[in-house]
């Protein structure tokens, strides 16, 4: 379960930079007078993109913005684990260890992160390189188990691919294409297909309805001649 504490140590103040102010407006702008409270979630998402993280200052001022009560703001920034309560490394590892994702191993992918880092879940390494976060669902349980890194999803994870990731960030290495780690395609079964197994790219054979309908009817009257012939 990931812990969601905020930050002891806050900034005094927090404002949005020019290029973040014209977003923030853009954003409000979208929703009918009156509904500017539904522009919470990607305003913390431009002030964590700012800062790196979402302070109790940032909470406030966006709760200013859309005229909302500052607890109203914070009650959304600290359920979501994809808003940081806290700075993080300059490569913010996000392990889910939701159900699916601990179903298909992700103990083994914590463990990963951290032999490889030397840290904890909720800790950053002393350089400041890296942190490492359990986090709830992040909604991609059919390709489980999951890291992000940054805003990439790396799916299908073990052990082994964990520590290759890890060790490609500390080279400075360019990543593998996030997605499946073992190649899966997309979202499809990890094994053989069992269901939708023609070729999509193939035309769909016309159906004969004219002729269904003719077998259909033709069923009908041998069933109602049935019926009706005398008992023998
Ligand atoms: S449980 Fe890990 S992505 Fe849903």
């Amino acid at each position: 379960m990931s812990a969601r504490v905020m930050a002891e140590n806050q900034p005094a103040s927090f404002a949005f930079n020019a290029e973040m102010q014209e977003r923030a407006k853009k954003i409000v702008a979208k929703y009918p007078a009156g509904r500017q409270a539904s522009a919470v979630i990607p305003l913390l998402d431009l002030a964590q993109r700012q800062e790196g993280w979402v302070s109790r200052p940032a909470m406030e001022r966006i709760a200013v913005m859309l005229e909302m009560a500052p607890i109203r703001v914070m009650e959304v920034a600290t359920v979501y684990t994809m808003f940081k309560l806290a700075p993080v490394g300059r490569n913010h590892i996000q392990v889910c260890t939701s159900l699916s994702c601990w179903l298909r191993g992700s103990n083994d992918v914590v463990k990963s992160c951290k032999d490889k880092l030397g840290i904890g879940l909720g800790e950053v390494t002393p350089d400041n390189a890296f942190s490492l976060e359990e986090v709830e669902c992040a909604g991609a349980c059919v390709n489980a188990p999951v890291i992000a890194v940054g805003d990439d999803y790396y799916e299908d994870v073990d052990y082994a691919s964990t520590g290759k990731i890890i060790d490609a960030l500390k080279r400075g290495e360019k990543l593998p294409p996030h997605g499946s780690m073992t190649g899966r395609d997309n979202a499809a079964p990890a094994g053989e297909k069992t269901s939708l197994t023609d070729d999509p790219t193939k035309p769909i054979p016309k159906q004969d309805f004219a002729a269904a309908k003719a077998a259909f009817e033709k069923a009908k009257a041998e069933a109602a001649a049935k019926a009706a012939a005398p008992k023998a």
